[in-house]
């Protein structure tokens, strides 16, 4: 059984469908990376699957059980992240935890230590006597996440978590999700941006106005989007010339050759020609067959790398509805 599931669920707001018939599985331990521009109905779905909205049709389960039919069993599995958490005025970081926790029915000896360990997990400690409003965006982001972990649920449902922070904040809460995955927790994030899920999570959905244009694997997200590679190679001379053999092999699609810093020698500042392959890997083509062509050829390599795959493209290409 899917730890969440749904079931063309949908949602209207008077005449505006927020969403269309979704059609998400995820499964029990897995991080699965909900993607879209905003108003594309990420909020909604996740607001429904923590039973704080109501569906117009469809279903949404978790763990089996179906939202707006079984929440009370459904709260204590679920751990939901708004994207901003709200004002606590003169509150302390441990009073902030410790009155959620009792609304957790957590009390005592119990509830020290439970507050001890989230804000442990969350690197907060040092901040427990501090007033939340003082709190860093990064460090309210850390302390929402801690607050969702008192009563240690098997799903997380975290709308944007990232959003917000600086570079150096994004990466530590990068860090603390990988740790929650680590611990088996069933993952539900969603961002406006791709990269930032796609080393996280090993699934992703794209979704654009209500509807799922996609879900599955980074890789073949990527594969879908057809990104295809972009291979940088140089040889010792003759560039043009390599670049004549390699126009006939099979899944190269297009050669520029670009100029290249390649150090300083004897000579003062060389400059080398790079070929930048593009390479088409659909049907079981491989790019690795390139430098055996070129040293048959009488060739020889001195540069041969992958770029990076340009995940922020792929996004682009899916969501514009390009692919279908
Ligand atoms: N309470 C609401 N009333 C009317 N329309 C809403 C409401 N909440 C969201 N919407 C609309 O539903 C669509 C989806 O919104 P939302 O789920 O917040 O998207 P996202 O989180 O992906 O940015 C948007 O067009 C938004 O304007
Ligand atoms: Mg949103």
């Amino acid at each position: 059984m899917p730890m969440i599931e749904t079931i063309n669920l949908t949602k209207r707001y008077g005449d505006l469908v927020a969403l269309d018939n979704l059609n998400l599985t995820i499964e029990d331990g897995s991080c699965y990376g909900f993607i879209g521009p905003n108003g594309a109905g990420k909020t909604t779905t996740i607001k429904i699957l923590a039973t704080l909205l109501k569906p117009s049709s469809g279903q949404a389960q978790i763990n089996g059980l179906t939202i707006g039919y079984q929440n009370r069993q459904i709260r204590p599995l679920i751990g939901y992240v708004p994207d901003f958490m709200g004002s606590y005025e003169d509150m302390v970081v441990t009073e902030y935890l410790e009155f959620f926790a009792a609304a957790y029915n957590i009390h005592g000896m119990q509830r020290k230590k439970v507050v001890a360990d989230v804000l442990e997990l969350t690197e907060l400690s040092y901040k427990a006597t501090a007033e939340v409003n003082s709190l860093s965006r990064g460090m309210q982001q850390r302390l929402s996440v801690a607050r969702v972990l008192l009563h240690d649920p098997r799903v997380l449902l975290m709308d944007e978590p990232a959003s917000g922070l600086d570079p150096r904040a994004r990466i530590e809460m990068r860090e603390l999700l990988k740790e929650l995955k680590r611990m088996g927790k069933t993952i539900l994030i969603s961002s406006h941006i791709l990269p930032e899920l796609a080393e996280l999570c090993n699934e992703v959905g794209i979704i654009e106005r209500g509807k799922l244009l996609f879900s599955g694997s980074v890789r073949s997200a990527l594969q879908r989007a057809k990104v295809g590679h972009v291979i940088h190679v140089a040889v010792a001379e003759r560039t043009a010339e390599a670049a004549e053999v390699l126009k006939k092999v099979p899944g190269v699609v297009k050669i520029t050759i670009a100029e290249e810093d390649a150090g300083i020698n004897s000579n003062g500042t060389r400059r080398a020609e790079i070929m930048h392959v593009s390479f088409d890997d659909t049907g079981g083509r491989s790019y690795t067959d390139i430098p055996n062509v070129l040293v048959n050829a009488g060739h020889r390599i001195t540069k041969f790398t992958e770029e990076a795959v340009n995940l922020e493209t792929a996004f682009m290409r899916l969501t514009k509805g390009l692919v279908q």
